[in-house]
């Protein structure tokens, strides 16, 4: 007798959170990670695709629906999700220059869970700027990140918004030594110092002895889904790629109004409370 035919299966070496869509241009070699995203190569060479981490189900029983449905089958797209569509539109103008093309795309994974994913011109990673602590020397590099920190400047002011520059491969120089910020998935409003006085007590004695979490009085924005305090780490990185990368006078550069968060007493023991929790 002759044995049925199996099913059409894809690559074994293909992880099952791939798209369905794309899994026969994927290749199942993990290009890069990081806490909420894997990204695979596509067989072009010249495109990655961005594999969340969680399922749009897992988003929404931690953060809550959008109430908007996609595709045939009436997935619902994530709170979480929405505000990165939303914030990936809202920032093309400021740093759209600095951000490999992205194509966002809604599909079932080999196993049939809805993620969103999207679409990313590869980028040929020559330094990450994270673990640069040197001037940068061609001047086209410098040139490329005078632009990018001027135009972050712009956008902050007109949207309040920052990316996480805080991780590691998050915003790097091409294989033309141009600067890219290829994580693009969190963007968050920098909280200022006004708004986090406002939401502390006048005492801070029970929180920093433990007694009581801080956590629970922090405004929203101010540490992201992971608990980290993104919008300082990211004002203080973007301070640092000035003073050391670009190689501008530190004194000028702490006299910047944009950094003022970043010598603020109070913050600094908000922060400092953070760290221990982290610890
Ligand atoms: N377009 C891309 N081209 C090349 N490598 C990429 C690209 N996008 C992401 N990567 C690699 O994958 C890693 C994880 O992507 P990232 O967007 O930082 O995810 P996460 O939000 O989880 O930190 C990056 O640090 C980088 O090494
Ligand atoms: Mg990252």
């Amino acid at each position: 007798m002759i044995a049925p035919p199996l099913p059409f299966t894809f690559s074994p070496h293909l992880p099952p959170q791939v798209s369905r869509s794309r899994a026969t241009e994927c290749i199942g070699t993990l290009l890069g990670s990081g806490a909420r995203m894997e990204v695979y190569p596509l067989v072009d060479e010249q495109m990655v695709i961005r594999v969340p981490r969680r399922t749009e189900q897992q988003l929404i029983d931690e953060h809550g629906s959008s109430g908007r449905k996609v595709m045939a089958a009436g997935h619902e797209v994530s709170s979480v999700t929405d505000k990165e569509l939303h914030d990936l539109e809202a920032i093309e103008s400021f740093i759209g220059a600095f951000v490999p093309d992205t194509t966002p795309l809604a599909d079932l994974d080999l196993e049939g869970n809805f993620r969103y994913y999207s679409l990313q011109r590869r980028v040929r990673v020559t330094l990450d700027l994270r673990s640069n602590t040197e001037r940068l020397e061609a001047r086209h590099s410098r040139h490329s990140l005078e632009r990018f920190i001027r135009d972050i400047r712009d956008m902050h002011k007109a949207l309040g918004l920052l990316p996480d520059l805080a991780g590691k491969g998050n915003l790097v120089l091409d294989r033309y030594g141009l600067v890219k910020l290829v994580d693009i998935n969190n963007f968050r409003r920098l909280t200022t110092n006004d708004e986090l006085a406002a939401c502390l007590p006048a005492d801070l004695d029970d929180y920093v002895l433990g007694f009581r979490d801080i956590r629970r009085l922090l405004p929203r924005d101010f540490v992201d889904d992971l608990g980290l305090p993104i919008g300082d780490l990211t004002l203080a990185r973007l301070q640092q790629l000035e003073i050391r990368a670009l190689g501008r006078d530190p004194a000028t550069v702490e006299q910047d109004p944009m950094y003022e968060p970043l010598y603020d007493q109070r913050r600094h023991v908000v922060l400092a409370m953070l760290r221990g929790d982290m610890a």
